[in-house]
């Protein structure tokens, strides 16, 4: 299945194709599949409700996509590369026709243990073949899934497996990320003292680490799938039947699950995969994403195997054994396409170049960045070592909600301007709008990202809570997608994106909101109130700088360390603030509201100017902040 864009000239006449009649023009793009059953309606939609159907009356399933239609053609050739987070062991790979079998034995072994169409399972694996097999399983036999990044606590784990309501959890014994080795079983024990809907536990043995076993409850993942039968009939999916449920941070509350169904991720999934890195049959593509993000998700397993493509999943992390891992596993894969996030840039570039010369990265063709802004140099640095000035550098914005890649190069068709995302898919329908919501649609311009018409991949709603999708994303400006983003469009019409306009801090592409930090910082007995805001940082993008309020006078250093735990406890260590001030109180209007914008001032190092101070009930709290800012 090509469905490859070949030229800038063909971009922009597919785009303004996809903006006169989306219908007929993601219709064309959707017939490259398999279908059960065709569509009956392209596109129904409102954004007030809002209701999204994409290729309604259509029936299908993803996975009959990504394996059985490459079977014939490419059984053979290699669907996955496994590099293991310690270089000395062994590498292992899966052609398609094994990955397939490995697939259908465990959606037997999922349907042995109950699992059924509709049912949620959470997965929290590390980056193992058996993490990628665990959510195709789910997909052929129609269970809905939920990855959870293993990296989120027990506590983060239980409040995700609850919203679901999942009825199993897909696990492993442990994890191994660079030196640190963790006990996953043990933390799902530990959350599952707080769930009740969850029936069975699989436990798929990586490290060996011995972990308990719960009789009648767990499952040993590989005694299941020997007993079972290697192939399996995928369940016919209706293109709006829930694919997945993936949690991820917003301003208020608690992290919401986002939905995202079958035909139209599908469709987009692959669509902005194979145009964005400009995938040929037999090149070797690299995202060095958790499978736990909408990233590995969409660009590790969904698009790469839907297109037929070989890629590598990478169990470690950039700096181990040394800060040349990434360019070591390029050049032994030989990866033509690769793609990670500037904070992994960053951190790399940091290191030094002597990192970077033993490697010849001759098989690149096109690297790519997610998850935050890339600031100018880390972009030219990414550019000129280790694209050698001949890899287009392809700066993708989207989010977990957009479940595929919104504005970007298409490999080396588009023109490049560093710190740039580029030009948006065709499809994609950005606006900028100002304060009162009105478009801007003159270049040279800043305002609140926003797009305005359905593409194929948007999300459907938030899962148990639809009115909170409503909320979040359509009704700030009535009839658009606000994206929580504000960007800047240049005089060629090339969106930059500048952050957040919301309370969403990006740490090293990770989101949290404000509130959940904060959320969980008041756990802590001692801790009175808190206040939480994002600040430059050099390697992750944006830091975290929690001001707490602390009723006890004692050990200072004590009581940091344990409102760190306790957002380790609460979120994960991911999640920890790198500045923790205790205060005596926060800068809070006479109504009672904090005022973040002189804390995010203070946490950026500004010590003056913070403009009209006279709403504040005390502005003396302002002074004793300043004078012990870190
Ligand atoms: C940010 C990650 C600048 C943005 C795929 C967005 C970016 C949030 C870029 C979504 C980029 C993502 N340039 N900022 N190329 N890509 N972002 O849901 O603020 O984890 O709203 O999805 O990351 O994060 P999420």
């Amino acid at each position: 299945m090509n469905i490859r864009i070949p030229s800038f000239e063909a971009y922009k006449s597919d785009y303004q194709k996809s903006i006169d009649n989306p219908e007929a023009f993601w219709s064309n793009i959707a017939e490259s599949f398999e279908w059960k059953k065709p569509w009956a309606t392209t596109l129904d939609w409102n954004f007030n409700d809002p209701d999204v159907k994409w290729f309604d009356g259509g029936t299908l399933n993803i996975t009959e996509n990504m394996l059985d239609r490459h079977l014939e053609e490419r059984g053979d050739q290699i669907a996955f590369y496994w590099e293991p987070n310690e270089p000395g062991d062994a590498n292992k790979s899966l052609t398609y026709k094994e990955l397939y079998h490995e697939v259908c034995k465990l959606s037997n072994g999922l349907k042995s243990l109950g699992i059924e169409k509709g049912d949620r399972v959470c997965i929290y694996m590390p980056m193992t073949l058996e993490g990628v097999i665990s959510v195709i399983a789910c997909a052929r036999i129609g269970a809905v899934h939920s990855i959870v990044f293993a990296g989120f606590s027990s506590n983060a784990l239980a409040d995700r497996i609850n919203d679901a309501k999942a009825k199993l959890v897909i696990t492993s014994d442990g994890l191994n990320r660079g030196t640190k080795h963790l006990d996953l079983k043990s933390m799902v024990d530990e959350a599952l003292k707080q769930c009740d809907t969850v029936e069975h536990v699989l436990v798929h043995k990586h490290t060996h680490n011995d972990a308990p076993v719960v009789e009648g409850r767990d499952v040993d993942y590989q005694s299941l799938v020997d007993k079972m039968d290697d192939t399996c009939p995928a369940t016919e999916m209706k293109s709006e039947d829930l694919l997945f449920i993936l949690y991820t941070s917003g301003s208020t509350g608690k992290p919401k699950g986002v939905v995202h169904t079958c035909g139209g991720y599908m469709v987009y999934a692959a669509y902005s995969f194979q145009n964005v890195f400009q995938y040929e049959q037999g090149d070797v593509f690299w995202c060095t994403a958790d499978i736990g993000w909408i990233t590995g998700h969409s660009y590790i397993v969904y698009g790469p195997l839907l297109s037929g493509a070989k890629s590598v999943v990478f169990e470690g992390i950039p700096t181990y054994p040394d800060c040349g891992r990434f360019w070591a596993v390029c050049d032994k894969y030989k990866v033509n396409q690769f793609y990670t996030a500037p904070t992994a840039i960053r951190s790399l570039m940091g290191a030094g170049i002597e990192f970077v010369t033993p490697y010849k990265l001759d098989s690149l063709k096109v690297i790519g960045s997610v998850g935050e802004p890339i600031n100018e140099e880390a972009w030219q640095w990414y550019h000129r070592e280790i694209g050698k000035e001949n890899c287009p550098v392809v700066d993708t914005w989207w989010q977990t909600e957009t479940g595929g890649i919104m504005i970007s190069g298409l490999g080396s068709h588009s023109p490049m301007n560093p710190t740039h995302a580029g030009y948006p898919l065709p499809g994609i329908q950005p606006v900028l709008l100002d304060q009162e919501g009105n478009e801007i649609t003159e270049n040279e311009v800043e305002g609140y990202l926003c797009v305005k018409h359905p593409w194929p991949s948007i999300l459907r709603t938030t899962y148990g809570d639809h009115e909170r999708c409503k909320n979040v994303y359509f009704s700030h400006y009535e009839g658009y997608y606000f994206t929580g983003d504000g960007a800047k469009r240049d005089k060629n019409g090339m969106y930059r994106i500048i952050g957040r306009v919301d309370d969403v801090i990006n740490v090293s592409g990770h989101r949290f909101g404000t509130a959940e930090i904060e959320d969980a910082i008041n756990t802590n007995d001692s801790v009175v109130e808190s206040a939480v805001v994002g600040y430059p940082h050099d390697i992750k993008g944006q830091g975290i700088y929690a001001f707490v309020v602390v009723d006890a006078k004692n050990n200072r250093d004590a009581i940091e360390q344990s409102v760190s735990d306790s957002v380790a406890d609460g979120i994960g260590r991911i999640a920890k603030p790198d500045k923790i001030q205790l205060v005596s109180g926060l800068p809070k209007t006479r109504s009672g509201k904090i005022m973040r914008r002189i804390l995010r001032k203070i946490a950026e190092g500004e010590r003056s100017n913070f403009g009209d101070t006279s709403t504040l009930l005390d502005p003396s709290i302002v002074e004793s902040i300043i004078e012990k800012a870190k």
